[in-house]
């Protein structure tokens, strides 16, 4: 049992925020309802609306209004839901007001440092968590919430380099000859952690994600002072995941080596499967941008390879052709679809048997 926030969290396990359109209400309410935290992508929500090219960012609140709603209803009041909003997001302050005000029980901030998210909550009890990549990371935030906000983060994603989707290192560091690795990270953000733990005398629980697969993986992690671990892949594979079941499928048909590192039009690395769409990029070409509904900071649709938000709502529709499929590295070993009381009994059953 982990304290987050008001809330007790009954199993050592969140389901990571997937965008666009993968870990909506439907997959995060699930994962709540069977005890773990339950994380809903705030990245266009709305995405399958009729009027979303139109007017994204109205129908993207309303969207995440009704999957925070969802959510909820299909927990029954048990487990955490929570809402992951990408600081590198246009729309990220009215996101976070909109989850909030919907009745998410905590934010989760990647994509950037959430430096001002503090200032968006003021007052709402609503626990608060910043992905960071690095001890340093952790440290700069740690000090400015505590500086500013007199607060320390509720808990904190540590991300590895075996991550899916967006990833918060340099191309160099994930080619290079010593790529970090997710225990090393681990060990220096609670290092980094300790002082704030000890100035606000409470706990600072430390999630590990990017490739943990099994129980025995959480094991290793809790076992260096993690509290448990965040995990993204292995959740698409399931009967309640909100992607198609073409997506479903790519994930459970895909090897070892059809996983890539990309370059995404924002400007950070990525992970994802060599789809016919990263091939047309590895051979420079490039695909117009018809419509924009800016949606992340700094791309910039004159000069962008593509649309990343038209290639992954593809994706998410399981067009295998235009679609963008991000995953993290080890999606070779998802094999079954399995429904997530399942996998998080699986998960915790090895957990607790590897302790
Ligand atoms: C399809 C997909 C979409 C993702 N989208 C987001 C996102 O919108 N925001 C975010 O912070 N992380 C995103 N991630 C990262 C996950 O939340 C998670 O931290 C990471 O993938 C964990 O590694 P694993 O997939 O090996 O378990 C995404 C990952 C995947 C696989």
């Amino acid at each position: 049992m982990v304290l987050i926030g008001q809330k007790s969290l009954e199993l050592p396990i969140i389901q990571g925020g997937m965008g666009i359109g993968i870990s909506l209400g439907g997959l995060a309410g699930e994962v709540a309802r069977w005890g773990g935290m339950g994380v809903i992508s705030a990245a266009n929500p709305g995405y399958n609306h009729p009027d979303f090219w139109r007017d994204a960012a109205r129908v993207n609140l309303e969207a995440l209004r009704q999957e925070v709603h969802k959510a909820r209803e299909i927990s029954g009041g048990q487990g955490i839901v929570a809402v992951n909003v990408m600081v590198a997001a246009y729309q990220y302050a009215d996101l976070v007001r909109t989850a909030v005000k919907a009745g998410a029980d905590a934010i989760i901030c990647g994509a950037g440092l959430p430096t001002k998210l503090p200032a968006l909550m003021a007052g709402s009890g609503v626990a608060i968590a910043p992905i960071v990549s690095s001890g340093k990371a952790a440290r700069t935030i740690c000090r400015l919430w505590d500086r500013h906000h007199g607060i320390c983060p509720d808990f904190v994603v540590v991300e590895g380099p075996e991550a899916g989707g967006h990833l918060g290192f340099k191309p160099d560091e994930l080619e290079g000859p010593a790529i970090p690795e997710l225990a090393q990270l681990l060990t220096e953000v609670l290092a980094e952690l300790e002082p704030f733990r000890r100035k606000y005398g409470r706990d600072i629980p430390v999630f590990a994600a990017g490739g943990v697969f099994t129980g025995a993986d959480i094991a290793r992690y809790t076992a260096l002072g993690a509290a448990g671990a965040q995990i993204a892949t292995r959740f698409i594979a399931t009967y309640e995941c909100d992607a198609s079941p073409g997506y479903k499928q790519r994930i459970l048909d895909a090897r070892p080596e059809d996983v890539v590192l990309l370059k995404s039009p924002v400007g950070m690395p990525g992970r994802g499967l060599r789809s016919p769409l990263i091939e047309r990029m590895e051979r420079g070409e490039r695909v117009l941008v018809e419509r924009c509904t800016r949606c992340l900071h700094p791309c910039n649709p004159a000069t962008t390879p593509y649309c990343i938000t038209r290639a992954l709502i593809e994706a998410c529709r399981g067009n295998w052709e235009q679609g963008l499929f991000f995953c993290g590295s080890h999606v070779g070993r998802v094999k079954q679809m399995v429904s997530v009381q399942s996998l998080l009994d699986r998960l915790t059953t090895e957990w607790r048997n590897s302790r």
